[in-house]
C-alpha cells in the first residue's frame, strides 16, 4: 500500500471509529462540562478525542497531533511534517442535547498543505471523503458542488461563534443582510458538515468567523475538490489558522463577498 493510500485509510477509519464511539454515548444522557459561558465539552467527546490520539502514536508516531481537546495553546499555526487536524465531535451543543446534526472531522495537512480530509456523521452514515487532486465522494460516490448562479436562488448556512454573547450586533446583522438576499438561510451547529453540505451541493454558500482549524480544515478541502470555492471572508486566499471561512459552489462567491463588504464598511 502507498502511503497516501495508507493515511487516507487511517483517516477513514479514525472517523469510522469517532462515529462508532459517539452513538454509544448519544441520547444516552452524556456526562457534559462547561468550558466557557455556552461552549461544552462531553465525556465522549474526550473518549473520541484519546482513541485518535493513540491510534496515530501508534501508527505514525512522528506525526503531529492538533485536536480540539487537548491542544497547545501554540499550536495553532503551521507546522513543517505530517499533522493531523481532528476534531472529535463538531457539533457538540447538538450532541449534548440530543440533536443528531454532528460529526467528527480529520484532515491530514503535510507541512501546511491540506492533503486528505475525512469527516463521518454517524447518524446519517454519511461519509466525506477527499485527496488533493483525486475528487470529493460521498459514501464513495462523486460529489460536485451545486449550480446556483444567484442569491436568490440559494441557500445559505452560517455559524454562531462561542463569543456570540458579546458580538452579537455584528453576527446577527451579516446574518439579516445575508437573509433579505437568499432563499433561505440556515444555522445546523456543525461547521464541518456545513462545509460537506457546500461540497455536495445541499446548501450553496457558508460563511462563520472566529472557527478553528480542526472546525475547517477538512471542509475546505472537501469543498475545493467538489469543485467549490473557499477564501477568508475578505476574499483573501484561505488559511485554516484565520478563523474565518466563505465557501461557496464559486458562482455566488462574488456576490456573498459583495454582502460582506458592504456589512463591514457599515461597521466602520
Ligand atoms: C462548533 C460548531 C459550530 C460553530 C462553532 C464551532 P464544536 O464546533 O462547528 O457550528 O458555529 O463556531 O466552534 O464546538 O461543536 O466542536
Ligand atoms: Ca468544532
Ligand atoms: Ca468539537
Amino acid at each position: 500500500m502507498s502511503s497516501t493510500s495508507l493515511f487516507l485509510a487511517t483517516a477513514i477509519e479514525a472517523v469510522l471509529r469517532a462515529g462508532e464511539i459517539q452513538l454509544s454515548y448519544f441520547g444516552r444522557g452524556v456526562r457534559i462540562e462547561k468550558k466557557g459561558v455556552i461552549d461544552l465539552v462531553t465525556e465522549a467527546d474526550l473518549a473520541v478525542e484519546e482513541m485518535f490520539r493513540d491510534l496515530i502514536n501508534s501508527r505514525f508516531p512522528d506525526h503531529l497531533v492538533l485536536a480540539e481537546e487537548h491542544h497547545q495553546t501554540d499550536s495553532t499555526v503551521d507546522e513543517p511534517g505530517f499533522r493531523w487536524i481532528f476534531d472529535p465531535i463538531d457539533g457538540t451543543t447538538n450532541f449534548a442535547h440530543n440533536l443528531p446534526i454532528f460529526c467528527s472531522s480529520l484532515a491530514l495537512e503535510v507541512s501546511g498543505r491540506l492533503e486528505i480530509a475525512t469527516v463521518y456523521d454517524p447518524t446519517r452514515r454519511e461519509l466525506f471523503t477527499a485527496e488533493r487532486g483525486g475528487g470529493a465522494f460521498l459514501n464513495g460516490i462523486p460529489m460536485k458542488v451545486s449550480l446556483a448562479e444567484k442569491l436568490v436562488d440559494s441557500v445559505l448556512c452560517t455559524g454562531f461563534p462561542y463569543d456570540v454573547h458579546d458580538t452579537l450586533d455584528d453576527v446577527v446583522s451579516l446574518f439579516s443582510q445575508f437573509t433579505g438576499k437568499a432563499r433561505a438561510v440556515r444555522r445546523l451547529g456543525s461547521a464541518a458538515l456545513d462545509l460537506c453540505y457546500v461540497a455536495s451541493g445541499r446548501l450553496d454558500g457558508f460563511w462563520e468567523q472566529r472557527l478553528q482549524p480542526w472546525d475547517i480544515a477538512a471542509g475546505a478541502l472537501l469543498v475545493q475538490e467538489a469543485g467549490g470555492r473557499i477564501s477568508r471572508l475578505s476574499g483573501e486566499e484561505f488559511n485554516v489558522h484565520a478563523g474565518d471561512v466563505l465557501a461557496s459552489n464559486g458562482l455566488i462567491h462574488d456576490a456573498m463577498m459583495t454582502v460582506i463588504k458592504t456589512h463591514t464598511e457599515a461597521l466602520d
